[in-house]
């Protein structure tokens, strides 16, 4: 495992702090992660470079900067200090108000001081995480910065924390594939569970609150963090479909089961292409998009690659996170999304389908259909997710279910 080191720097100066903290806000504010004076005002009061001690002032206060804390062997991030767009986004989401009880899961301090303006005088701050090597970061930077009331413990997770419940809040800022039952129980009766929470593969920031006898969330915001450790992992597999001198291509697969030989030989077949006419501008976000075949499609994986591996023609377009893909496991084929620009300006971009395997045509006329349905029903539509306790004992405690407005 490997850790930071403090940079040897100047003391900056309040001047060129504030400066730079100003300048963050009016990114967040434009950028919609800050959206009220209680997030903004908490933002404006912590001073986050004392939790970032190992980087330039200005990367500190970077919106979308995130300094990775501890790695392990094979250099995969195991703890960060999430980038303040993220955290500013979860806060809104959390809706935390003064004298509240709040459980952080997956420390860091920076997070947890936002946490305690929030929160003031009168509430109360506790977080939590697996690793002792970052507690101890964050019980030595916490009170440095002003937040020695904050408590920061070695616990998993998966446990919560019950000394201290219930909570009126509790912030998990760790990736999740399911609801631990601790925090539901340890939930305070009107309380509120922020998330993100990985669904077939992605993730979503989701402000969890009880209805009857489930949880429901109406906010879905995307969001990447590291994978939850301990009693609560849940690994996602990885099915390399093509390998060769950086062309690398695999499925991303969050539980299905699949025949990767048969994968592989359809890969390496001929392609078939199905393009759906509905059209996207420049830039845009589309993870409405990706929400809606999560929740429609079957069978779904995330396909992904690098790359060289799109530039020699081996796929349309690459990602490493993945892009949603329709398996057809009986089948042996699969359909993954793409884009292609319907002007030499590329300004505009139609989705399509490229699909491989002995039923290529057909699994990319699903995914087009669901394409097409989305555009023509759903395009900007926030559905509802419902999280309900598992009825029968297996692998996960909760069965999430995401239903949407009827068509427009
Ligand atoms: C993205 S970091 C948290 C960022 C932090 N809240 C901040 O202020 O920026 C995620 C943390 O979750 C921790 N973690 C992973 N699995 C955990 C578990 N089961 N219980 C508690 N913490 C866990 C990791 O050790 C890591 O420190």
């Amino acid at each position: 495992m490997t850790t930071l080191r403090p940079m040897d720097t100047e003391t900056p100066t309040p001047a060129r702090v504030d400066a730079l903290r100003e300048q963050m806000i009016a990114e967040l504010r434009e950028l919609k992660a800050i959206r009220t004076e209680a997030v903004e005002n908490a933002v404006r009061a912590v001073p986050r470079h004392l939790f970032m001690p190992e980087v330039s002032l200005e990367k500190a206060y970077a919106s979308e900067y995130s300094l990775t804390t501890v790695r392990n062997e094979q250099g995969v991030s195991l703890s960060s200090v999430s980038a303040s767009r993220i955290q500013a986004f979860m806060l809104e989401q959390a809706d935390i108000r003064p004298g509240m009880r709040v459980l952080e899961v997956g420390s860091g301090g920076y997070n947890a001081a936002l946490i305690a303006e929030l929160v003031g005088e009168s509430g109360e701050v506790i977080t939590i995480d697996i690793d002792p090597v970052v507690i101890d970061r964050a019980r030595s930077l916490l009170p440095a910065a002003g937040y020695g009331h904050v408590q920061a413990l070695v616990v998993d997770g998966e446990e919560g924390e019950p000394q201290h419940a219930p909570y009126d809040r509790i912030v998990v800022t760790v990736e999740a594939a399911d609801l631990a039952p601790a925090w539901v129980d340890q939930l305070a009766e009107n309380g509120r569970i922020v998330v993100p929470l990985r669904l077939r593969g992605l993730s979503w920031s989701v402000a969890l609150q009880r209805e009857q006898d489930h949880l429901v969330a109406r906010d879905f915001e995307v969001c990447g963090f590291v994978p939850m450790r301990g009693a609560g992992a849940r690994d996602m597999e990885l099915v390399i479909l093509h390998d060769g001198e950086g062309e690398e291509v695999g499925l991303r697969l969050d539980g299905e089961q699949v025949d990767a030989g048969q994968l592989r030989e359809a890969l390496s077949k001929p392609r078939t292409e199905a393009w759906s006419g509905v059209t996207l501008g420049l830039g845009l976000p589309y993870d409405d998009l990706e929400l809606w075949l999560v929740s429609t499609l079957p069978e779904f994986a995330l396909l992904a690659a690098t790359r060289a591996a799109r530039d020699r023609g081996v796929v349309a377009s690459w990602s490493r996170r993945g892009v949603a893909t329709l398996l057809d496991s009986s089948s042996g084929s699969f359909a993954y999304l793409t884009m292609r620009p319907t002007s030499p300006e590329r300004t505009l971009f139609e989705f399509g389908a490229i699909a491989h395997g002995p039923e290529a045509a057909k699994v990319a006329d699903r995914l087009i259909a669901e394409i097409q349905a989305w555009g023509r029903d759903h395009q900007g539509q926030q559905p509802e997710l419902r999280a309900r306790p598992a009825e029968a004992p297996g692998e996960a405690s909760f069965r999430f279910t995401i239903s949407w407005p009827d068509k427009r």
